[in-house]
């Protein structure tokens, strides 16, 4: 069973067919950073126009890499929500023509879902680590979201949320905080490189939401505090204080970052740990993840970094399960800018950046 993948639902145009086991025969993604960074993030009217214009290569270059042609493929799995509506448009509305020339189904795709179940993709000649068991405890860390989840099987119903965000996601907040220092846009492979040179002890920030057994994070306080401290010694040149400031605050994420997902996994009772989203390429955030799991007795599974960022490898794989149960959505494609998960955080709740 072969299904092609696409997505479609922020800055990047992904097209990937993958094999009912997981193994990926193509994976393709075009990436709009540069079109977007000059703005400092992404403009939606831009991510729209831009995958109206690269879906459809996007598309072919998928069945050409995986040696395919479009009749061989059992269905198409779309990502529907959630996303920037304009952009989530484009994508669904190829699915469906496509589907629909092809008489095969088409499935929508929540992104989050995507992401979660992106340990289960296979890439030939990477090294990786086997898949998760089921069941496991997930953090799910990406600019747009932040949380935690129990997942239980590759379905909807089977996947809770634990906790999430009040404010900003942990990307958002490193994308913000670079932004404040005049680092450019995606903040977080930049404040990664540079943290790695900085000590982060070095700069006093209050930590985010450090009390015990909230399994819910804020970061937006944080961010402020950095702001504050630009405000009172003015931001910093290209120095050893701007790699310790950027130390100080991946620290400060890091940490919270590690220690709820696994005091979740611990409350949960289970013995796996997953680590996703675009976050999870974070160099420090791998590390300290294996270094706590391991003394929690844990196993921790951080997918390839491909993996990890937006790409219709996951989508297609989510949206494989559904195909699997027989599901279609044929005629009935929506899109929303919410995930379908139902959410246990209310967003703005509560004393924020409390430590
Ligand atoms: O999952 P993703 O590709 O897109 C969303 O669904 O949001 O995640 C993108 C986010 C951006 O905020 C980016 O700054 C962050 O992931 N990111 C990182 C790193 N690489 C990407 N954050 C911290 N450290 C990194 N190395
Ligand atoms: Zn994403």
């Amino acid at each position: 069973m072969l299904v092609l993948g696409i997505e479609t639902s922020c800055d990047e145009t992904g097209a990937a067919v993958v094999r009912e086991d997981g193994s990926v025969a193509s994976d393709v993604v075009q990436s709009q950073v540069k079109l977007h960074a000059p703005f400092g993030g992404v403009v939606p009217e831009l991510a729209s126009r831009d995958h109206l214009r690269n879906a459809r290569p996007v598309v072919t270059e998928a069945l050409a890499r995986a040696g395919i042609t479009a009749q061989d493929i059992a269905g198409v799995a779309v990502t529907c929500r959630p996303g920037l509506t304009g952009a989530l448009l484009v994508g669904v509305e190829i699915a469906q023509g496509l589907a629909f020339g092809l008489d095969k189904p088409v499935v929508g795709v929540d992104h989050l879902v995507g992401h979660l179940l992106s340990p289960f993709l296979r890439f030939a000649g990477i090294e990786q680590p086997a898949p998760p068991e089921y069941p496991f405890v997930a953090l799910l860390a990406s600019g747009g979201h932040t949380a935690l989840y129990r997942v239980d099987a590759p379905d909807l119903a089977s996947i809770r949320e634990l906790g999430a965000t009040r404010d900003d996601a942990a990307g958002e907040a490193f994308d913000k905080v670079a932004k404040l220092l005049g680092l450019g846009y995606p903040g977080g492979p930049v404040v990664d490189r540079l943290a790695k040179e900085g000590n982060p002890d070095a700069v006093e920030l209050v930590w985010p939401m450090r009390r015990r057994g909230s399994l819910e994070f804020s970061f937006s306080g944080l961010k402020s505090d950095v702001m504050r401290w630009v405000t009172k010694n003015g931001r910093p040149g290209n120095d050893q204080v701007l790699r310790d400031l950027c130390a100080a605050f991946q620290r400060r994420v890091v940490d919270t970052l590690v220690a709820k997902t696994v005091a979740a996994a611990l409350a949960q009772d289970v013995a796996t740990i997953v680590i996703a989203g675009g976050v999870a390429a974070n160099r420090e955030l791998r590390e300290r993840a294996a270094a706590r799991a391991a003394e929690a007795g844990l196993r921790l599974v951080v997918p390839p970094f491909r993996a990890c960022t937006d790409n219709a490898a996951m989508i297609a794989y989510a949206g494989m399960k559904r195909l699997e149960r027989g599901e279609n959505d044929s005629g009935r494609l929506e899109t929303s800018p919410r995930t379908s998960l139902p959410r246990v955080t209310s967003k703005g709740r509560g004393k924020r950046a409390a430590s």
